[in-house]
């Protein structure tokens, strides 16, 4: 069982980038095989809206680095997207990387049957991450997978969503901020159920 992880953060190895290894690092203690990939190392370019990929399953854009990106699509079994709150929306490498995967769902629906999650980090403490994620979420759901939340089925339901912010909140007047987004416990015990959400899924689907 393989699970990916895109991370559309601007800044590698920052939040998100924690994020996205916490919730791998759960899959992995379930199973899983993970591997994380950072749109910002990659070459991507811009879709050119030329609709070539509505009578075929193929960009028309052959040399960068959304080849890469494809073969490891494909070969997932569970796709997990990353993106902090960018102007309460995915970042523009996120928002990149889902018009250049036009061409897997919209002639044939490559991606069909897989699990997909979202998990993103905000500057704010409302700052826009239930957007964020909702964007993600409904791209993953029109690639054809099934999307998965982080609420533990055993539990008191303690957050609907995997999301985390770097201000913790307002005191004197003031704002108090995290050194990361992961030191807010709710995001962690969230992040990790979401996690342990997907190998299920994954797993009953493969039954
Ligand atoms: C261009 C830009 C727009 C942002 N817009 C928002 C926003 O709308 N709401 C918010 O709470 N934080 C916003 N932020 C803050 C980031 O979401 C926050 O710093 C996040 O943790 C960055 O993730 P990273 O550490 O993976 O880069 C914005 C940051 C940038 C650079």
């Amino acid at each position: 069982m393989k699970i990916l992880a895109i991370n559309g953060s601007h800044r590698k190895g920052r939040n998100t980038t924690t994020l996205l290894r916490m919730v791998l690092d759960e899959a992995a203690v379930q199973g899983a095989a993970t591997e994380l990939l950072e749109l910002s190392d990659l070459n991507i370019k811009f879709c050119t809206s030329c609709n070539k990929c509505l009578n075929r399953s193929q960009c028309s854009i052959p040399d960068d680095d959304m080849a890469i990106v494809e073969k490891k699509l494909l070969a997932a079994d569970g796709i997990l997207l990353g993106s902090p709150v960018y102007w309460v929306n995915v970042t523009t490498l996120m928002k990149n990387f889902m018009d250049r995967s036009r061409y897997l769902h919209i002639y044939k629906n490559l991606l069909d049957g897989k699990v997909g999650a979202a998990v993103t980090t905000a500057g704010l403490l409302y700052g826009g991450q239930e957007a964020t994620l909702k964007v993600m979420e409904y791209y993953l759901q029109l690639q054809g997978l099934h999307v998965v939340d982080s609420r533990d089925p055993n539990e008191v339901i303690k957050t609907v969503i995997a999301a985390g912010s770097l201000m913790e909140g307002v005191k004197d007047d003031k704002m108090i901020f995290r050194r990361t987004a992961i030191e807010d416990e709710l995001l962690v015990a969230s992040s990790k159920q979401l996690a342990r959400n997907m190998v299920k899924l994954i797993r009953q689907l493969k039954k």
